[in-house]
């Protein structure tokens, strides 16, 4: 990519453009986030010098949702090795939405870690004497990616624990299936809470050059997973990331990437940079309409797609 300035003057660019775009809703169907300020808007870039690079709302903390995901898909990986959980979520696009009932008709396993039925089997694999110690490692993990230590907005979580019923359901039925482990309501409290764990745009675009860097933060230079598992992650979000929009996205935009209902989104080029926006409304695919925008545009205008 070009120098500091023009990156800089890029996302300065694209900030003051994009704020004026319409269209999308702030997802509502977890009453807390449909508090969010539609017009909070901020793009981050991190390059793996750890060069820091941002325009508009950058230091507003908001629940990460489904953007943890592939950061505890990693820990999992780390973990367990891709094998074991091979064993209990595919690693194939669903097509269908992020909260679908994608379970395999003969294995019973969810398509893939980043829809809510693979991640919420994926959190449930994470080793573990109690729910507690299974967060903490979470949560822990969450924040070596990120550089800094992170927390909880227990209002989203509650807000999440008392509407849940569809997640509910969905490791129900994966325990009838066989593909999720121990107690279901104990997993999906852990994911409540996993979604819940706030960051900025900022610290988002640190963990994405994370994965970008080979799982070496670029800023505090901890090795925080193996490269294998950074790109073992790298390669589902490119092909399960942006839920049923996932086809068009890597035709359009061709990154590996990762969105959540609270509107943020991360996408990496590996062995360059990381990159993360936030802004609330979404499309109809549960996408950020302003972070889809923004990551079109660099792609084009940088010549980042990876085919
Ligand atoms: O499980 C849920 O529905 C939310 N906690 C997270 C979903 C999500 O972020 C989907 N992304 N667009």
């Amino acid at each position: 990519m070009e120098g500091i300035d023009v990156v800089s003057e890029a996302l300065a660019d694209l900030h003051r453009r994009l704020l004026a775009l319409d269209g999308g809703a702030v997802a509502d169907y977890i009453p807390q986030l449909a508090l969010a300020d539609p017009d909070c808007f901020g793009l981050a870039l991190v390059s793996l010098d750890g060069h820091r690079y941002r325009a508009g709302r950058c230091d507003e903390a908001f629940t990460l949702q489904s953007v943890t995901k592939p950061f505890v898909l990693a820990l999992a990986l780390a973990e367990l090795g891709a094998e074991e959980v091979g064993r209990t979520v595919g690693a194939e696009p669903s097509g269908e939405a992020f909260n679908a009932i994608s379970l395999d008709p003969v294995t019973g396993r969810p398509a893939n870690p980043m829809i809510n039925a693979g991640a919420i089997a994926v959190t449930a694999l994470v080793p573990g004497g109690d729910p507690a110690e299974r967060f903490a490692r979470i949560l822990d993990c969450l924040g070596r990616f990120a550089g800094r230590p992170l927390d909880v907005d227990e209002e989203v979580y509650r807000s999440e624990a008392e509407t849940g019923d569809r997640n509910r359901a969905l490791a129900h039925l994966m325990r009838g299936t066989g593909a999720l482990r121990g107690d279901p309501a104990e997993a999906v409290e852990t994911y409540f809470r996993q979604c819940a764990v706030r960051a900025t745009v900022a610290d988002l675009a640190v963990m994405a050059a994370t994965l970008a860097n080979g799982g070496v933060n670029p800023v505090t230079g901890e090795a925080v997973v193996p490269e294998p598992v950074a790109v073992a992650v790298l390669a589902v979000m490119a092909t399960c990331g942006m839920y049923d929009a996932a086809g068009e996205w890597m035709l359009r935009v061709g990154l590996p990437a990762k969105s959540g209902v609270s509107g943020g989104l991360v996408a990496v080029s590996p062995a360059r940079f990381g990159v993360a926006v936030h802004s609330p409304p979404l499309d109809s695919f549960g996408n950020p309409v302003r972070g889809v925008a923004a990551l079109r545009e660099l792609s084009e205008r940088f010549g980042l797609h990876l085919m």
